[in-house]
């Protein structure tokens, strides 16, 4: 049996829950866009081609603001390709992902789709064929309420009022060999800082995503975050982080703890962007988008919806990309990336997991058929709901996990908020033990559980292994279900969870 204790004490908080930390991405990439969220003539389909199934499940998910329109496909992107009538809009060949972009999709339909989904948007700049001039025009054609050339345009184009985006990265993963307009990092951080500096005198309230490393193994991270910053500390309000995770040669147990590796690299950064902050004498600080995470089983697999495959087939519209289908193991790994952002919460303010729909996503379709929610769905879905108000520190003293890669591990994975507002405690728990069920006490200070909420737990399903997924055929094998003999005993809470699990608790809960 593990045993865990998590002490919380209502005085020591890390900060707010910054609410788009639970932020989601769609790119143009494979099946995200057309017949994921977009797919005139679907069943389901309003009159501006939306699925509508799938945006009830957007919904449901609750991602707070998404990023747009990419990732890789930015670097080649011309914006003004997807914008006006549509009969006049181009085709055009991606090479980032070797596909044939209709342009049906545009910012335009983008806006309206967020709004609909109750989302705010997050628009990526192409920093990688493409520079200042297009920048500031994009901003302009976006922001400025009218009278001038590219506002104008588009109140032609049938938006009379600005769409008001205050969230822009400025161009993606430009340390990259692989990106289309790849540079060095000085390159890069003056680009950035002129960029930024002509887009703040087109709209002075927005705030802008410097690139940070595509992950950490780049052999550029670290210098590429302080060189860059170095030049453009002053015009930029974050710096991004990418990481994707994924289990190797079977060694799950490592995989399960990878959000170990996610709290250092976050714990690197912060340390890389305050030193550039010391050095510099600078007041103001940056914070951190992490804005791609996710698992994604990219290494091993010589499959041609692979990244290093897709240049070698035919050039088609929309192709199957990275439709990687996540287990129960997949989604307690989630779960603990998600209580690593919020655990750093206090830097971390804006984090996207990629992406939102097919693609690497907790949500996927069919074209012409039904949509369904991956395992990894209930994670995110709860805790965008739960984590309200105060991030709660938390100790935790665990039975402990040999790893290969990480050593020593606690198998219990946790964090928390407390909603004083509402007189709410959120519990997140995750298991990591592939054999044993855990033994949880939760000893609170200067608070005091009256009534448990709601106590919810995801796990292998009975019949199932630790490899059960969501499918079209059976859509539904992994989810929550209740958690019962939670007790509460003069305050303390204990409860039982499962081996291999992710759980969501609320409390009720009154300072003492
Ligand atoms: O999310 C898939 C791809 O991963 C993105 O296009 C790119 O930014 C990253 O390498």
């Amino acid at each position: 049996m593990t045993r865990a204790r998590i002490t919380i004490d209502r005085d020591f908080t890390i900060g707010e829950v910054p609410r788009r930390l639970f932020g989601s991405f769609v790119e143009h990439m494979g099946r995200c866009v057309y017949t994921g969220i977009y797919e005139p003539g679907h069943a389901t389909a309003d009159q501006r081609g939306f699925r509508t199934d799938v945006l009830d499940l957007v919904r449901e998910l609750g991602p707070t603001v998404v990023r747009y329109p990419g990732g890789n496909f930015v670097s080649g992107y011309r914006w003004e390709d997807g914008v006006g009538p549509r009969a006049d809009r181009p085709v055009r060949m991606d090479g980032a992902w070797h596909t044939l972009e209709s342009n049906a999709f545009g910012l335009h339909e983008f806006a309206d789709w967020a709004r609909e989904a109750g989302v705010e948007v997050m628009e990526a700049i192409n920093l990688g064929t493409r520079g200042v001039e297009e920048a500031r025009s994009l901003v302009e054609y976006a922001n400025h309420p009218g009278g001038t050339h590219w506002s104008d345009l588009r109140r032609r184009n049938g938006a009379e009022d600005p769409f008001g985006i205050k969230l822009w990265c400025l161009g993606n993963e430009l340390d990259g060999p692989w990106q289309i307009g790849h540079k060095t990092a000085h390159e890069y951080g003056r680009l950035a800082q002129e960029t930024a500096k002509a887009m703040k005198l087109v709209d002075p309230s927005i705030e802008l995503v410097a690139v940070g490393s595509s992950n950490r193994d780049m052999p550029t991270f670290g210098a590429w975050e302080h060189t860059v910053l170095t030049h453009a500390y002053d015009e930029v309000d974050y710096i991004s982080m990418h990481a994707y995770y994924q289990e190797h040669d079977g060694d799950v147990r490592s995989f399960l703890a990878e959000a170990v590796d996610m709290d250092g690299f976050i714990d690197d950064v912060i340390a890389t962007v305050d030193a550039v902050r010391a050095a510099g004498r600078h007041r103001r600080r940056v914070d951190i988008s992490f804005d791609e995470w996710n698992v994604w089983y990219q290494h091993g697999l010589d499959t041609e919806d692979q990244p290093h495959r897709v240049a070698d087939a035919p050039w088609r519209a929309h192709p199957r990309l990275i439709e990687d289908t996540y287990s129960v193991t997949d989604a307690v790994v989630v779960g603990t990336f998600l209580h690593s952002l919020l655990r750093h919460g206090d830097r971390v303010k804006i984090a996207n997991q990629a992406q939102l729909v097919n693609v690497i996503a907790p949500i996927r379709t069919e074209e012409d058929g039904p949509a369904w929610r991956q395992a990894t769905f209930w994670p995110f879905a709860r805790m965008a709901r739960m984590a309200r108000g105060r991030i709660m520190r938390t100790a935790v003293s665990s039975t402990k996990v040999a790893t290969r890669r990480f050593g020593d591990v606690d198998e219990i994975d946790v964090a928390a908020t407390w909603d004083d507002d509402d007189g709410r405690l959120a519990l997140f728990i995750a298991n990591r033990s592939l054999e044993s069920d855990a033994e949880v006490e939760l000893d609170l200070h200067g608070l005091r559980a009256t009534a448990v909420r709601s106590a919810e737990v995801l796990t292998v399903p009975s019949g199932g292994d630790r490899r059960t997924a969501n499918t079209l055929e059976s859509p539904d094998a992994v989810g929550l279900r209740p958690i019962h003999g939670v007790t509460l005993d003069g305050g303390a809470v204990r409860l039982t969870l499962p081996a291999l699990s992710w759980s969501a608790l609320e409390f009720d809960v009154s300072p003492t």
